[in-house]
């Protein structure tokens, strides 16, 4: 029996030397070790041994067994490696980083605007915070001093979600939690996508962008506010804009304003554009509300800020002369990528 392992081991040794691909490796496999194999088979007349010579006969197949089994399982993963390896080899090559023959991507101009924003506020000592654009009823308007069946909620309709959370229509959603993440004193801006339930035409979408700011301090008045925003606006425009304050009605600042820009056509002389006033509305604001502030964990005897909603959206038209505020959303590469910064 010695001599029968011994002869099965050698022939094995010299069949897996010829198996050159995975398939062959396989057969081989079956027909030593599958349910009609040679080892197999071995094991089969192991009943037929009687006495002491059935476990060594025993020992001595299975370890034949074992040499097979490993032989099998390292040819195979040589053969799988060079397989891949040619295959690699076979295949074309990209070098990831040869520039792109096809028209390269751009960005989108809210992107470029935000950016150059985020910069010139980050410049003033602000900090750009992100915030959801799923938000809850109070984050959206009871945290801004709109209670539920407030008026100021029909101009804010938005997409609802089962869980009565909702797509904020406003940045100045995200007031409450940045006051409480950092206290007074406080220096902040914040982008995000807006959304509200609107027919779209020219000049309506229902989905746009806003930047929201917030500074509160000791001693923070309306000067402050007219002064941040007429730095920020002439250093987008690149040139100086001059600003002015209409009253206007937010339930979350007291007092609240429009805040409108010179004519970037005819420079306040009176155009089509402006509707002959020399005067574009950009930018509503005012001094936050003693209960928002208080809502956000701010001392309201101490301290006071000013907040402002800046239509991002509406400033990209109006720095790059976009008639149709549906361009923007429309996906169209021809016109998206004519934008560059500065
Ligand atoms: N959140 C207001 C809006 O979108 C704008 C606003 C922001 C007004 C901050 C005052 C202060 O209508």
């Amino acid at each position: 029996m010695k001599e029968i392992i011994e002869k099965l081991r050698q022939s094995f040794i010299g069949d897996l030397a010829k198996a050159d691909s995975s398939a062959q490796v396989n057969e081989l496999r079956i027909s030593y070790l599958g349910k009609k194999g040679s080892v197999t088979d071995l094991l089969k007349q192991l009943k037929d041994i009687k006495g002491s010579e059935k476990k060594t006969v025993a020992e001595g197949i299975n370890a034949l067994k074992s040499f097979v089994e490993s032989e099998i399982a390292a040819k195979t993963a040589l053969i799988a490696k060079r397989e891949e390896d040619a295959a690699i080899e076979a295949t074309e090559r990209y070098d990831v980083t040869m520039p792109s023959a096809e028209r390269l991507g751009s960005l989108h101009p809210v992107t470029i605007i935000q950016r150059e924003v985020e910069e010139i506020f980050e410049s003033m000592g602000f900090t750009i915070e992100d915030y959801s654009e799923i938000v809850t009823d109070y984050q959206c308007f009871e945290s801004l001093n709109i209670p539920k069946h407030h008026p100021a909620r029909d101009m804010q309709d938005t997409y609802y979600i089962e869980n009565g959370q909702l797509l904020k229509t406003h940045t100045s959603a995200a007031q409450n939690a940045i006051m409480r993440k950092y206290g007074a004193p406080l220096r902040a801006v914040f982008p995000s996508r807006c959304f509200r339930n609107e027919a779209t035409d020219a000049s309506h979408e229902n989905t746009f962008f806003q930047m929201e700011g917030i500074m509160i301090d000791e001693n923070i008045s309306i000067s402050n506010l007219i002064y941040f925003m007429k730095s920020m606006l002439s250093e987008v425009f690149r040139k100086d804009i001059n600003v002015r304050l209409r009253p206007g009605f937010f339930p979350f600042v007291e007092p609240g304003f429009e805040l409108d820009i010179s004519c970037l056509i005819c420079g306040g002389d009176g155009c089509p554009t402006c509707k002959q006033s020399g005067w574009l509305e950009l930018c509503p604001c005012g001094m936050i509300h003693p209960n928002v502030l208080t809502a956000g964990g701010i001392d309201t005897e101490k301290y006071t800020g000013f907040a402002f909603g800046l239509g991002l959206t509406r400033l990209v038209m109006m720095k790059y002369g976009i008639k149709d505020i549906r361009m923007l959303n429309s996906g169209s590469l021809d016109a998206l990528s004519q934008f560059t910064s500065k």
